[in-house]
């Protein structure tokens, strides 16, 4: 019975839970996801003819397997008086065997899920035995009288064997990872908040999606609101990541430094834009060229706060106060200070999902740029204004190439592989709406094993 929870309860990669129970992120199983683990149960020498799993409100799954028949092999071995030894082998066939139990579904006290199995009833419709070598000719002649107490006894362990199998669940479900590392400055917390919501056709994991630094815990200065997934179900998942998850990213990795980006003439020149020299200012910025002529600039763009990430329907984007700082750079590398200039930039976010991460991509819409402080003389507004053309494609090459290139893990579906995806942006929440398949096909039958 092991084989089917695993299915899709150990898909929710799950670690420690604090106090708010408003979830950053949701998972949504349906009735569709429910009936592809339950197409791909297998188990050796079990023939289930049309088992079903439904989900029953408030509690969990219902598995229901009418007909099954088993076949197993064994051997047996008698003994009598330290004079007459025999052994040999049999089978022992089930018919017709019935069993009907509820998984009722919950959450541990560190946020992962739970099973257990109630409100068993297994019967079994006939048995048969046939004993196979030493004095098995004799047996046989009993068999008839010894089919009704095996089945006897079948039906009485059918239902505690069945709930050991379930809460031997607990302990692999208890080893589940509920952190997803990002990188060396983050990871995604993706406990459950609170226990599944079990509708007729859904299991909703309501789980925690706040981006921590790593070894260095601290709560974003803002909470997350509320949001509800819609009722769809055409696919299998869905995962709802909230503007909230979103923004716990931007204060981590702000509170890291790692939104501090230096923009080099070297990163430039790979990417065949214009240099980054103290030429390309001359127009510009006369004074800064005969200062500093023909040198190298390096431009040090860092966040004055965690960017703002909005999510609207049909549009996602980002908005973020930062300073730019302009180097020249010396040939003995030393750096000196042009000028300093206060940048409001937006971009739009385009995002997309590989391999289970979400990768965002950053397409700069506006920037806004005023001076803060000049180390090389006067700065008139419309002089400020003229950098724009030298920094837009500066910065969507340099700096947001930075952001572009990483994808964050969305709650860990162990080894499955996800087709049919398609992602929407929703009031305050990106939706992901996705159909599975397993890879690995063990994990399907028998994590238990
Ligand atoms: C940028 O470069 C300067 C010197 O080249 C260095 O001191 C600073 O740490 C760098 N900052 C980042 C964020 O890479
Ligand atoms: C500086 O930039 C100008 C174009 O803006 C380019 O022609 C020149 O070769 C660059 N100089 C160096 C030293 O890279
Ligand atoms: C590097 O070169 C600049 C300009 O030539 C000079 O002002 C500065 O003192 C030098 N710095 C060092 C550490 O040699
Ligand atoms: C958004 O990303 C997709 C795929 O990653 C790409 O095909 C599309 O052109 C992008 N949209 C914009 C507006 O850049
Ligand atoms: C310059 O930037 C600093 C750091 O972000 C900020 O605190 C200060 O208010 C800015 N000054 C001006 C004049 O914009």
């Amino acid at each position: 019975m092991k084989m089917f929870l695993c299915c899709w309860l150990v898909l929710v990669a799950l670690t420690h839970s604090t106090s708010s129970t408003i979830p950053g992120a949701q998972l949504k199983l349906t009735e569709k996801g429910l009936e592809y683990g339950n197409g791909c149960m297998q188990i050796v020498n079990v023939a289930l003819p049309q088992s079903s799993v439904n989900l029953v409100p408030n509690v969990g799954v219902r598995l229901n397997i009418p007909g099954a028949f088993i076949s197993m092999r064994g051997n047996w071995w008698v003994r009598y008086l330290r004079v007459f030894k025999a052994r040999g082998s049999l089978t022992l066939n089930i018919y017709a065997l019935n069993i009907q139990s509820s998984l009722a579904i919950t959450k541990d006290a560190e946020g992962r899920p739970a099973v257990n199995a109630v409100n068993c009833v297994a019967s079994v419709g006939s048995v048969g035995i046939k004993f196979y070598g030493g004095a098995s000719w004799l047996y046989n002649l009993f068999r008839k009288f010894l089919e009704r107490p095996i089945r006897s006894a079948l039906e009485a362990r059918i239902c505690p064997l069945l709930g050991k199998a379930v809460s031997d669940l607990n302990p692999l479900l208890k080893k589940m990872n509920v952190i997803a590392k990002v990188d060396q400055f983050a990871e995604i917390d993706y406990s459950m908040v609170s226990a599944p919501v079990i509708s007729s056709s859904a299991i909703n994991f309501n789980l925690k999606g706040q981006f921590y630094n790593t070894g260095n815990r601290q709560e974003p200065p803002f909470p997350p609101d509320a949001f509800s997934l819609p009722p769809e179900r055409d696919h299998m998942l869905y995962f709802g990541i909230s503007a909230f998850t979103s923004n716990s990213a931007g204060f981590v990795y702000n509170r890291a430094g790692g939104l501090s980006i230096n923009i080099t003439t070297d990163r430039i020149r790979e990417d065949l834009v214009v240099p980054l020299n103290t030429t390309s200012f001359e127009h510009i910025f006369p004074e800064v060229y005969s200062r500093y002529p023909n040198l190298d600039v390096q431009l040090l763009v860092e966040n004055v706060k965690s960017p703002d990430i909005i999510y609207n329907t049909n549009l996602a984007l980002v908005q973020t106060t930062a300073t730019m700082t302009a180097y020249a750079v010396h040939s003995n590398e030393s750096l000196s200070p042009l000028f300093i200039l206060n940048m409001d930039a937006r971009a739009r976010l385009n995002m997309s999902i590989r391999e289970m991460k979400l990768f965002p991509n950053l397409i700069l819409d506006k920037l806004t740029l005023s001076l803060n402080k000049s180390y090389v003389g006067d700065l008139n507004s419309t002089q400020v204004d003229s950098f724009e053309y030298i920094l837009v494609p500066q910065l969507q090459l340099g700096a947001i190439q930075t952001v572009n290139k990483k994808g964050y893990p969305l709650p860990a579906l162990a080894k499955v592989k996800l087709y049919n995806t398609q992602l929407r942006v929703m009031k305050d929440y990106v939706l992901i709406g996705t159909d599975v398949i397993f890879e690995d096909p063990r994990l399907s039958n028998d994590v238990g094993e």
